[in-house]
C-alpha cells in the first residue's frame, strides 16, 4: 500500500510508531520547583548525541516532566527492563501534580549524586542529566505543534556491576524493553555483532 500524509491510510491505526520500532524508553525521573518527584516514561525518545552524552524525550503537550525539567534544569533517565514492564507502564498513570509516581508504582527512589531528581532504584542503569534545551516541534509550515522536544546532557552515570561483562553493559542480561506501535512491546533477547568497514 502506499499514502501520502494527506490522505487516510485505512487502517484501524496509524502505523508509524510500528515502523519506528523498537523505540527505546526513557523513564524520566523530575522534580518539581517545590521538590516533589515524578516519574513518567517517554518512547519518543533516544541518545541524540555523544561527546557529550545527550538524550532527548518528546512530550505530547507540556506534561510534568517537561514542565519540571524546566523549572529545575535537571532530570534522570532509568533504563526500563522487562522485570520492571509492568512498574514502567503503572508510572505512566495521570496523577495529579505533585503526586509520585514512584510510590504508585512501588518503586525505590535511588538518590542521584549530581542533580536532585532520583532515579530507579531497581534498574540497571541510570543516567543523571542536566537540561541543555526545551524545544517547541514545529511541522513542515512552520505551525507550532504544541509538543516538545526536552534535551539533557548526561552528567553521570549508574550502573549495577552484576550488568557489566567484560566491560560491557549486557542489555540481554538486564532485559531491556522498547516500545513498538499498538500495545506492544520487544525485549533485547539476542544480540549479533557487526563490525563497520574500514
Ligand atoms: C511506554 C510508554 C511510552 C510513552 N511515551 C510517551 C511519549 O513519548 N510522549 C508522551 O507525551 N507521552 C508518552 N507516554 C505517556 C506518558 O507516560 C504519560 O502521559 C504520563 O502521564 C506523563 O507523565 P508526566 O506528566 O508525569 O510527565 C508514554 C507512555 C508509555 C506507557
Amino acid at each position: 500500500m502506499f499514502y501520502t500524509a494527506d490522505e487516510p491510510h485505512g487502517l484501524p491505526f496509524d502505523p508509524f510508531k510500528a515502523i519506528i520500532a523498537p523505540r527505546p524508553i526513557g523513564w524520566i525521573g523530575s522534580i518539581d520547583a517545590e521538590g516533589r518527584v515524578n516519574l513518567a516514561p517517554y518512547s519518543f525518545f533516544n541518545a541524540i548525541n555523544s561527546r557529550p552524552n545527550l538524550i532527548a524525550f518528546s512530550s505530547d503537550g507540556l506534561k510534568h516532566s517537561v514542565r519540571n525539567a524546566q523549572a529545575t534544569g535537571e532530570f534522570t533517565y532509568s533504563l526500563a527492563t522487562l522485570p520492571l514492564a509492568r512498574q514502567m507502564n503503572m508510572s505512566s498513570a495521570k496523577l495529579a501534580d505533585g503526586d509520585n509516581e514512584f510510590d504508585y508504582a512501588e518503586l525505590t527512589m535511588a538518590p542521584s549524586r549530581l542533580v536532585r531528581p532520583p532515579f530507579v532504584g531497581e534498574s540497571p542503569a541510570a543516567l543523571e542529566c542536566k537540561l541543555v534545551q526545551i524545544i517547541e516541534l514545529s511541522d513542515v509550515d512552520g505551525r507550532a505543534t504544541g509538543n516538545y522536544l526536552t534535551i539533557g546532557q548526561v552528567v553521570a552515570t549508574h550502573i549495577k556491576d552484576d550488568y557489566l561483562r567484560d566491560g560491557r553493559f549486557d542489555a540481554v542480561k538486564a532485559q531491556t524493553i522498547a516500545r513498538c506501535g499498538y500495545n506492544d512491546y520487544a525485549t533485547v533477547a539476542e544480540q549479533w555483532e557487526l563490525t563497520r568497514p574500514g
